[in-house]
C-alpha cells in the first residue's frame, strides 16, 4: 500500500502567513506531510508552476431558503450551490438555517438538514437565522443548539419577515456572550427604508435603481453604529455582514480603535458593482434588477473605501452573500414582470466568482498580498466560526481541501461556466487573470478544468466549535451579573 493517497507536487503553497515550495502528502483525507520531495503515492498531481491554496471558505451564502415577502425563491439548492462553489475554488460553505416566525429553531435546523440530504459536494456547517426569539428559543433551544455545534447566528435589523428589534438583539447578545457564540448582524435602519420607499413609490419612482435611493449610506451607518453600541453595552463580539458604505466602515474602524471586538465582512458586489448597474432612473426594462441586493452596490468612492477596508484589515472576511434568484417569476419577478423595486427579490449570485474576482483585482494588482487573500477568503472564516485548524489552512492534520490555481490564466466570466442555476451572473463578460484549475476536498478531486467531478452528497456536515473570536473582552458597560 502506498504511503500517501495523493501527493500534490511542486506547487507554491500559500497560507495566511507564508508562501513556500513543498509537496503535500495526503492520507485519509488529511494533510499528512509537507516536504521537499514526497514519493510513494497512489496518485501524484503535478502542481509545478501553479499556486496551491487552501480551498476557499464561504461563510455567507444562501441555499434553498424560503421565499420572503417578495416571493423570490432561491434558484440554488445544496447541490447546485456547492457545485458552483467548487467551480470557483471554494471547498467549505456555511449557509443558513432560517427560523420562520412561530417555528421552533430546532425544527428549522432539522428542516435544513433534510434539504441538504444527499446534495452538498463539499463540507458544510450552518449558521442559524433567529427571527423569533421566544422565551423557549432563548431559554432552551438556542443554548442547546450552540452546544450541538451551531455556534453562530445572523440577526436582521430590517426586512419585515426577519427583523428583530433592539430589545430582542440585547436578549440574543446576552445569550451569545454567556454561551460563547458569534452573532452576525445585517445592519440597515428598517424604518428609514420603509419611510423612503413609501415616499419614492408614491412619487412613481419605482425602477430598480431607486432601490439604492431607498437605502442610502446613512441608513447603513446608523444601524451599524447602533449594533456596535448594543454589542459594547454587553461586551459581546459581533460581526457586521455585507458592509458596503464608507460611513459604516468608519464606524467599524472607530469601534476597533476603541478595542471592541467588532468584526466586518464585505462582498465582491461592493467592490465590483455600483448603483449604475441597477439601471437608469427612467429605465423601462427592469434589467437592473439583476444587480439589486441589500445593502445596495454604491459608487466608486465607496468601492475604494471597501478596498481600503480589506487592505487595512478592518474587514476580516470577504464572503459572497450568494443569493441566487432567477430573472423570472420563480425568482426576482415573482410579483410580476415590472414590480416596484421593493417587491423585487434582493440578492445577487456570486459563490463561484468570489475568489477569482478578488484574486484578479486584489492580488494581481498588488493591492492585497497572497497572504491577505488566503486570510480573507479562507483562514479567517474558519477562525471566526470555529472550524480552524481543520479547515482554512494548509498544515499537517488539516483536511486536504486544496485549490490549485493557474495565476496566469485569463478568463472571461460567463454564466455558463459557473455551474449554478440562476441563469445569469452580474459579472458577465468581465475579464479576470487567475483561476482555480483543480480542486480537492478531503483529498478527493471535486473539480478539474471547470468540470465538477464530485458525487452529490459527499460533503459532510460539520459541528463548529465555540470560536476564540467570540470570547468577550471582559469589559462590559453594565455588570454582567445582571444578564448572566
Ligand atoms: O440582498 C441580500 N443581501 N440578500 C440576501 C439576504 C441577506 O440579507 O443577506
Ligand atoms: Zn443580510
Ligand atoms: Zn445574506
Amino acid at each position: 500500500m502506498a504511503r500517501f493517497d495523493l501527493v500534490v507536487k511542486g506547487g507554491a503553497v500559500a497560507t495566511a502567513t507564508d508562501t513556500f515550495r513543498a509537496d503535500i502528502g495526503v492520507k485519509d483525507g488529511r494533510i499528512a506531510a509537507l516536504a521537499d520531495n514526497l514519493e510513494d503515492a497512489a496518485e501524484v498531481v503535478d502542481a509545478s508552476g501553479r499556486l496551491v491554496l487552501p480551498g476557499g471558505i464561504d461563510s455567507h451564502c444562501h441555499m434553498d431558503q424560503p421565499p420572503g415577502l417578495d416571493g423570490a425563491r432561491n434558484a440554488d439548492d445544496f447541490l447546485s450551490a456547492t457545485q458552483s462553489a467548487v467551480t470557483g475554488g471554494t471547498t467549505t460553505v456555511i449557509p443558513f438555517a432560517q427560523q420562520l416566525r412561530g417555528q421552533s429553531l430546532r425544527a428549522a435546523v432539522e428542516d435544513y438538514h433534510r434539504k441538504a440530504e444527499g446534495k452538498p459536494v463539499i463540507d458544510y456547517a450552518f449558521h442559524l437565522i433567529v427571527t423569533d426569539p421566544t422565551p423557549s428559543v432563548l431559554g432552551q433551544e438556542l443554548p442547546a443548539l450552540i452546544g450541538d455545534g451551531y455556534t453562530s447566528f445572523k440577526l436582521y435589523m430590517t426586512y419585515d419577515s426577519l427583523k428583530v428589534n433592539d430589545r430582542q438583539i440585547l436578549d440574543i447578545l446576552a445569550l451569545a456572550r454567556r454561551e460563547g457564540a458569534m452573532t452576525m448582524i445585517h445592519a440597515e435602519n428598517t424604518d428609514c427604508i420603509e419611510w423612503l420607499t413609501e415616499k419614492l413609490e408614491l412619487a412613481g419612482r419605482v425602477q430598480p435603481r431607486y432601490h439604492a435611493t431607498s437605502r442610502p449610506n446613512v441608513v447603513e451607518r446608523e444601524a451599524t453604529h447602533r449594533a456596535i453600541s448594543l454589542a459594547e453595552l454587553l461586551d459581546t463580539p459581533i460581526l457586521l455582514v455585507h458592509v458596503s458604505a464608507k460611513e459604516a466602515i468608519e464606524q467599524i474602524h472607530w469601534a476597533q480603535g476603541r478595542g471592541l471586538k467588532i468584526y466586518g465582512e464585505t462582498c465582491p458586489q461592493y467592490l465590483f458593482l455600483s448603483e449604475e448597474d441597477m439601471g437608469g432612473f427612467d429605465d423601462d426594462d427592469w434589467h437592473g434588477a439583476r444587480c439589486m441586493c441589500s445593502p445596495p452596490p454604491r459608487d466608486k468612492a465607496n468601492q475604494e473605501f471597501v478596498w481600503r477596508g480589506l487592505e487595512q484589515g478592518i474587514f476580516s472576511v470577504l464572503s459572497s452573500d450568494h443569493s441566487p434568484f432567477t430573472l423570472n417569476k420563480q425568482g426576482k419577478f415573482a410579483q410580476g414582470p415590472k414590480p416596484p423595486f421593493s417587491k423585487i427579490g434582493n440578492g445577487v449570485p456570486g459563490i463561484a466568482t468570489r475568489l477569482p474576482l478578488l484574486f484578479s483585482e486584489g492580488v494581481q494588482t498588488g493591492r492585497l498580498s497572497l497572504q491577505q487573500f488566503v486570510a480573507l477568503t479562507a483562514t479567517n472564516h474558519a477562525k471566526l466560526y470555529g472550524l480552524h485548524p481543520k479547515k482554512g489552512t494548509i498544515a499537517i492534520g488539516a483536511d486536504a481541501d486544496l485549490a490549485i490555481w493557474d495565476k496566469d490564466r485569463e478568463v472571461t466570466i460567463t454564466w455558463k461556466m459557473l455551474n449554478d442555476r440562476t441563469g445569469y451572473t452580474p459579472y458577465e463578460g468581465r475579464r479576470v487573470k487567475g483561476w482555480p484549475v483543480e480542486v480537492f476536498s478531503r483529498g478527493e478531486r471535486v473539480m478539474r478544468e471547470g468540470e465538477v467531478t464530485a458525487k452529490p452528497g459527499r460533503g459532510q456536515f460539520m459541528r463548529c466549535a465555540l470560536p476564540e473570536t467570540a470570547v468577550p473582552r471582559g469589559r462590559p458597560v453594565v455588570d454582567p451579573a445582571l444578564f448572566a
